[in-house]
Parts: structure tokens; C-alpha cells; sequence
């Protein structure tokens, strides 16, 4: 039975519901998934595994700090492995900016993946969580100028929360991924 590992990182919940759907995806596909918030626990060693995916929630343009220092601990194997990266992001969903998913693609995927010298074989671009409950006071003016437009495009999931995901990107990102790892696919040929 093929392995995967899910690392992640997150501020507001997104890339751990993402993570968990992601998870779902692959272990329907037959794969054995482990999901693991870096924060919370440190993966030693990546041997095992036939496919890596890490994953971070952006914010001010920046991913969480723990699965950017896994990235650069794993380097030299992640180099030769199946990896595939994904963020959780309010640009990638944002249709007031044409360009603002294109940017953070390579912002925040196409770039991260370069500065490390990785090849991913996937780069999930996804929605993220707007919780006006819990907003750094720096941004809150941002954000409460921004909330109409949140809140008329969004489903409210809980008050004051908005989801801003399409589960259903998430989950054909998913089943692509699970294709490639059950594929002899060489992914550096
Ligand atoms: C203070 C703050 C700053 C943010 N900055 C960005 C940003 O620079 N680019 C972006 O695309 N989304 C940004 N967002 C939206 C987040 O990416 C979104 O909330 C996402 O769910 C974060 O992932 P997480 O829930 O896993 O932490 C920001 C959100 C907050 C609250």
C-alpha cells in the first residue's frame, strides 16, 4: 500500500480542514495517509513515504513558520521525492483582483518551491477562512473595510466566520494527486 504524509501549518484553520479533506481524498483512494500539524510534532524521517504533501495558511504573504523549516530540513529528499505543495489563501478565491490568484501562485507556491530547489508534481491554490472573531488588531481595519464584499460572496459557516474554499477544487486537487501516486509516474524521469 502506497504511503503520504501531510505536513501543515496554520493560523486560522483552513490548511487543517484542507489537510483532513485532502487526507479523506487520498486514504478513499486506497492510499495510507498521515496528517501532522507542525507545530505540534516534529517528523524525523520521510523514508516511508511515497508522496509528501505540505501545506500552509498565507498571511501578510507569508506561510506558517514550521512547514517552511520542514521544507528546508527535508531538502536533499524532498528533492527526489513525490511532493506537491498547497496554501490556503484569501487571493486565490479573491474575483475583485482578475490577477490576485496568478500572483500568489507564484508568490506563494512557484517561488517557495524554487527558493528550496523542489519540483513539485501538484501546487494546490486554495480558499481560505476569514474569522472576523479573531482578527490581529493591525488588520482590522483592513478587514472590516473588506467584510462586505466577504460576506456577500462567502458562506458564513459559523458568525462571523467565512469560508471562501470550493471543497470540490480540493477535492479533484486530491484525487490528481492520488492518480500520480498510484501511477509509476517518474516525477524527475
Ligand atoms: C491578518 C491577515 C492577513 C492576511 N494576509 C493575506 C495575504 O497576504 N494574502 C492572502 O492571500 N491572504 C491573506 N489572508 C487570508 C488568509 O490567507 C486566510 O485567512 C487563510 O485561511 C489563512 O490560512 P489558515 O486559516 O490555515 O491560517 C490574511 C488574513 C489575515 C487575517
Amino acid at each position: 500500500m502506497s504511503k503520504a504524509l501531510i505536513v501543515y501549518g496554520t493560523r486560522y484553520g483552513a490548511a487543517t480542514s484542507t489537510s483532513e479533506e485532502i487526507a479523506n481524498t487520498l486514504r478513499q483512494k486506497g492510499i495510507e495517509t498521515q496528517v501532522v500539524n507542525a507545530k505540534e510534532q516534529k517528523v524525523k524521517d520521510i523514508a516511508q513515504y511515497d508522496l509528501i504533501v505540505v501545506g500552509s495558511g498565507i498571511q501578510i504573504h507569508r506561510w506558517t513558520g514550521e512547514p517552511e523549516d520542514f521544507l528546508k530540513k527535508h531538502q536533499k529528499e524532498l528533492a527526489i521525492k513525490k511532493l506537491a505543495l498547497f496554501v490556503c489563501c484569501g487571493s486565490a478565491t479573491d474575483k475583485t483582483k482578475p490577477d490576485a490568484a496568478e500572483k500568489a501562485r507564484r508568490k506563494y507556491l512557484e517561488e517557495k518551491a524554487a527558493k528550496y530547489h523542489l519540483q513539485p508534481v501538484a501546487l494546490g491554490l486554495f480558499g481560505g477562512i476569514y474569522n472576523y472573531n479573531n482578527v490581529p488588531w493591525y488588520a482590522k481595519k483592513a478587514m472590516d473595510m473588506d467584510r462586505p464584499r466577504v460576506a456577500a460572496a462567502y458562506k458564513e459557516i459559523e458568525p462571523g466566520i467565512y469560508d471562501t474554499r470550493d471543497h470540490n477544487v480540493i477535492y479533484i486537487w486530491a484525487e490528481e494527486i492520488a492518480k500520480i501516486i498510484n501511477s509509476n509516474l517518474t516525477v524527475h524521469p
